[in-house]
C-alpha cells in the first residue's frame, strides 16, 4: 500500500500507519482514498482482523484534510464526459462523494475502529476520525483538530457536516464548522469531540485497549435509539437554533459566503434522515460550494497562493540563502516598537534606538506588556517571555547599531528626518558592519528611490513596511527603489520570513501598492458622505462588500491627523496635479477641533470609554453635510458597495500596469492579509478575473461617466478585455514563456 503502512498484531489488531511518501504532512489525495477503501475492505472480509487502529507516521502531526492542490488542480473535475453542465455536476458529485463512501465503509466495516491521533487533524484529518468508533488524542503542546474548510470557502464535505451534530448537537456543531474553529486537546475533550486525551506516546496503546477491552463495531448515528444530543431540526429546541443561526449567519457574512449557507442547508437537511442519505445530501451541497468562485478563489488565494508567498516565492532566484542575527530599528514609536517585538521574538538580538533613553526605553516597555500578555495566556512561560526581553537593547546611542545585519528605520514620516537619520545611522553601520549590511525603511508614503538618494549605499537601500498593529497583521510590502540590488530584496525577504511574515515584492509608487489601493476605498467613503449619502449606509455598505468596517470607521481607527497628514504632504508634493478631495477640509476642520478618531474617541463617531459600549455617530458628521439619501434600496446599496469595490480594484489594475506589482498572487495576498480585503473574492485581483475583464470595463465606462475619472479603466485592461484575458492567465502565461 502506498500511503497506509499495515501490521496486524497479536491480538489480531490492524495498525493502519498513515504515511504519504515525499510528503512532509498527510492528505487525502486520490491514492490515499483508495488505500482506506482497501483497509476497510480487509477489515470487512478477514476474520483474522479483530480491530483497526489508524494513526499517522509523520512528526507533524496527524492529517490536514483533503488535498486541496489535487482538488483544484483539476483532478475532480469531469474531464472526460461530455462538458455539459449536468455531467460536469454528476462527476464533481461523484469526486465528493468518494471521500464519504470510503470513511463510510470503515465505519461500517462490522470490526470496531478506533483512531489514535498523534497530532494535528484539520478538516479531512478530523472527519475520517469522527468516522471511526473511538477517538483518542494527543496531549502534545502543537496538537489541534477542528474543521476550518469555510476558511477557504468550502464546509465539511467528508462526512463531518452530518457527524459533527450528531456527536455533539446542533448549536456546538454549527459554531464550531461555521466559524473554522480549531480545538485544544482539553477544548476538544471538554466539547466531545475526541473520547480520550493521552500523552503523545500513549495514544496507539490506548487506543489498542479500547479495541480489546470494549471495541463496539457500530457508530453511535447507527443505533436504533440514536439521538441528535439537543435535538434535531425537528425538534423545538433544535428548530429554534436553524433559525437563530441562520439569522446570525446572514447577519455576519451579509450573504457572501455560500459556504456557510449551504453548510446550513447540509445540516439542517441531513439530520432529518437517515446517515447514508444524509451524507449524500452533504455531498450535494459540498459539489455545488465547489464550483462557486469565491471557492475557487479563496482555496487560490488562501491555500495555494499563501503557501507559496508564505516561503518567500517573491525572492530572486540565485541569491545564496541570508540570516538575520542582529536588527537595529530606530525609532521607538509605535511602529518600532512593534517591529523590535516581532524580531526579539524570533530570536534576532535587537538594538532599539530613539533621540533619547526615554523615548527607546518607552517602545521596550511596549514589548514587554505584549510579552506579559503572552504569559497571562498561557502562551508563554515567564524565562522565555524573560529570554526574548533581554535580546531588546533600548539605547540612544548610534554607535550600538555596528555588526547589524539589517536597519529598520521607523522615525516620524518626514523626507528631511529621514534624510538625516538614514546618514548618521550608516556611519556606524557601514564602519564596522557585517558584509553588506541592508537598510529598510518602514515609511508608509514617501518613494524609496528618493529617500535612497540620502544613502552612501543605494543598492543595500529598501522599503521594508509593515502594517498597525505590527504584531498582529501578517503583511510586509518589501519596496524595491530604482538602484535596489537582487541580493538587498533577497535578504529583505529572509529577514521577513524569519519574523514570520508573509513578504510581498512591490515597485516604488507614490503609497506603493497597499496604501494605494486602500486609501481610495476611504475617499470614497468621504464622496458619498458629501453627496448627502447617510454616515451608517456608508459604513454598511463598506461592511457588505466584506472590508472589515466600512470606510469612515476605518478612517476613525487609523487616525484622522495622520490621514489628514498625508492628505497635505501629497498635495504638496504633486503640486497642481493634486485633486483635492471632497469632504478633506471638513475632516481637517475636525481635526483642528481636536476630533482625530478613535485613538482620542472623537472622529465620525463618538466612542464611548466604557468597555464594549458601542459607538455612535457624532452629530457634526450629519451637520457638515445634510444628508439626502437616508434610506436606499437594494439597487442603490448595491451601486454604493461597487463604488467602495471597484474603486480599490481599478487602482490594482493601475499598478499593475506600472509595474508596481507583477504577479496576481502577492497583489491578492496583499489585498486580503494589509488591509481587509473582502475575502471572499479570493483577492484585489480575483475580483476582477472573477468578474470578468470585459465585464468589468464596462461597468467602469458606465461608473467614470456617472461618478469621474477615478473609475477609468487603464489601457491595460482595455487590452485584457478585447484579447479575453485574465490577470492569472496572462501572469501565468508570461512566467511559462520565461522559463
Ligand atoms: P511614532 O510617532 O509613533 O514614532 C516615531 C518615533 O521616532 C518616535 O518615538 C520618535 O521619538 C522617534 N524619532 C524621531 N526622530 C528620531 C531620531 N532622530 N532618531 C531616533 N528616533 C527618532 O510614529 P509611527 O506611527 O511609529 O510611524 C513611524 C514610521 O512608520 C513613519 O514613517 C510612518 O509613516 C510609518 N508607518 C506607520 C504606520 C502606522 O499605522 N502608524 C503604518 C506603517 C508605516
Amino acid at each position: 500500500m502506498e500511503t497506509f503502512k499495515t501490521e496486524l498484531d497479536a491480538d489480531g489488531i490492524l495498525l493502519c500507519t498513515f504515511d504519504v511518501p515525499g510528503k512532509s504532512m498527510n492528505t487525502f489525495t486520490k491514492q490515499a482514498l483508495a488505500d482506506l477503501a482497501a483497509i476497510a475492505e480487509q477489515a470487512k472480509s478477514d476474520a483474522a482482523v479483530k480491530g483497526v487502529v489508524l494513526t499517522s507516521g509523520k512528526t507533524t502531526g496527524f492529517c490536514a484534510g483533503a488535498d486541496l492542490e489535487e482538488m483544484l488542480s483539476g483532478a475532480w473535475e469531469a474531464k472526460n464526459v461530455a462538458q455539459d453542465e449536468q455531467s460536469i455536476l454528476k462527476a464533481n458529485f461523484d469526486a465528493a462523494f468518494e471521500m464519504n463512501r470510503v470513511y463510510r465503509l470503515l465505519e461500517t466495516c462490522g470490526k470496531p475502529v478506533a483512531v489514535a491521533i498523534n497530532g494535528l487533524a484539520l478538516g479531512g484529518g478530523l472527519e475520517v476520525s469522527l468516522a471511526c468508533h473511538y477517538r483518542v488524542l494527543s496531549n502534545g503542546p502543537k496538537v489541534q483538530v477542528g474543521l476550518p474548510e469555510v476558511k477557504i470557502g468550502l464546509f465539511p464535505g467528508g462526512g463531518g457536516s452530518q457527524r459533527l451534530p450528531r456527536l455533539i448537537g446542533v448549536q456546538a456543531a454549527l459554531m464550531a464548522m461555521s466559524e473554522g474553529k480549531s480545538f485544544k486537546p482539553a477544548e476538544a475533550l471538554a466539547a466531545g469531540i475526541v473520547d480520550e486525551v493521552v500523552d503523545d506516546d500513549k495514544v496507539v496503546e490506548a487506543a489498542k485497549n479500547w479495541i480489546k477491552t470494549k471495541g463496539d463495531p457500530v457508530a453511535r448515528w447507527d443505533k436504533k435509539d440514536f439521538k441528535i444530543p439537543g435535538g434535531g431540526p425537528y425538534h423545538p429546541a433544535g428548530a429554534q437554533i436553524f433559525i437563530m443561526g441562520n439569522a446570525l449567519i446572514r447577519k455576519q457574512s451579509y450573504g457572501n459566503y455560500p459556504a456557510v449557507i449551504n453548510l446550513m442547508h447540509s445540516v439542517y437537511e441531513g439530520l432529518q434522515v437517515p446517515f447514508d442519505t444524509a451524507i449524500k445530501i452533504e455531498s450535494r451541497f459540498f459539489c455545488k460550494t465547489l464550483s462557486t468562485p469565491q471557492a475557487k478563489s479563496m482555496i487560490r488565494t488562501f491555500f495555494m497562493s499563501m503557501q507559496a508567498i508564505g516561503k518567500g516565492s517573491g525572492r530572486p532566484a540565485g541569491v545564496p540563502k541570508t540570516d538575520v542575527t542582529q536588527v537595529a530599528v530606530i525609532g521607538a514609536g509605535m511602529m518600532g516598537a512593534g517591529i523590535a517585538y516581532v524580531s526579539a521574538l524570533a530570536g534576532i538580538r535587537t538594538i532599539l534606538l530613539d533621540r533619547d533613553q526615554a523615548a527607546a526605553d518607552k517602545g521596550k516597555a511596549h514589548c514587554e506588556d505584549l510579552l506579559k500578555k503572552s504569559v497571562s495566556r498561557g502562551k508563554m512561560t515567564q524565562e522565555k517571555a524573560q529570554s526574548i526581553l533581554d535580546l531588546i537593547t533600548a539605547t540612544p546611542d548610534y554607535a550600538a547599531i555596528t555588526g547589524s545585519d539589517l536597519v529598520v528605520e521607523a522615525v516620524f514620516e518626514n523626507t528631511d528626518l529621514k534624510e538625516q537619520v538614514t546618514k548618521q545611522a550608516e556611519a556606524p553601520l557601514y564602519a564596522n558592519g557585517k558584509e553588506a549590511p541592508i537598510f529598510g525603511t518602514n515609511t508608509s508614503t514617501i518613494p524609496i528611490s528618493l529617500l535612497a538618494g540620502a544613502s552612501s549605499h543605494a543598492e543595500n537601500y529598501i522599503g521594508i513596511h509593515f502594517f498597525s498593529p505590527v504584531d498582529k497583521m501578517m503583511l510586509v510590502e518589501i519596496i524595491r527603489g530604482a538602484k535596489t540590488s537582487d541580493a538587498t530584496v533577497a535578504k529583505a525577504i529572509d529577514y521577513a520570513l524569519k519574523i514570520k511574515k508573509t513578504p510581498v515584492v512591490v515597485n516604488d509608487s507614490r503609497f506603493f501598492f497597499a496604501n494605494r489601493c486602500f486609501i481610495p476605498f476611504t475617499a470614497e467613503g468621504m464622496i458619498m458622505w458629501s453627496e448627502g449619502v447617510a454616515p451608517a449606509l456608508i459604513d454598511n455598505a463598506g461592511r457588505m462588500t466584506g472590508m472589515p468596517r466600512g470606510p469612515l470607521e476605518m478612517m476613525d481607527d487609523v487616525a484622522l491627523d495622520l490621514l489628514t497628514k498625508i492628505t497635505s504632504e501629497t498635495a504638496k508634493a504633486m503640486g497642481d496635479a493634486y485633486q483635492p478631495i471632497p469632504g478633506e477640509k471638513e475632516v481637517a476642520q475636525m481635526v483642528a477641533d481636536g476630533r482625530l478618531g478613535r485613538k482620542n474617541g472623537k472622529g465620525f463617531y463618538d466612542y464611548p470609554e466604557a468597555k464594549g459600549a458601542p459607538k455612535t455617530l457624532w452629530s457634526g458628521t450629519l451637520d457638515m453635510f445634510p444628508v439626502t439619501m437616508a434610506e436606499a434600496n437594494p439597487a442603490e446599496v448595491e451601486e454604493l458597495k461597487k463604488r467602495l469595490l471597484y474603486v480599490q480594484a481599478v487602482t490594482a489594475a493601475r499598478c499593475f500596469e506600472e509595474g508596481v506589482i507583477t504577479n496576481p498572487r502577492e497583489a491578492d495576498v496583499g489585498s486580503i492579509l494589509g488591509w481587509g480585503f473582502a475575502p471572499w473574492s479570493g483577492g484585489i485581483i480575483s475580483l476582477m478575473d472573477s468578474i470578468g475583464i470585459a465585464k468589468f470595463v464596462e461597468e467602469l465606462d458606465r461608473m467614470t461617466k456617472l461618478y469621474g475619472e477615478r473609475f477609468a479603466p487603464p489601457q491595460l485592461l482595455r487590452d485584457m478585455a478585447t484579447k479575453g484575458e485574465t490577470f492569472y492567465g496572462r501572469f501565468d502565461k508570461k512566467a511559462a514563456k520565461a522559463a
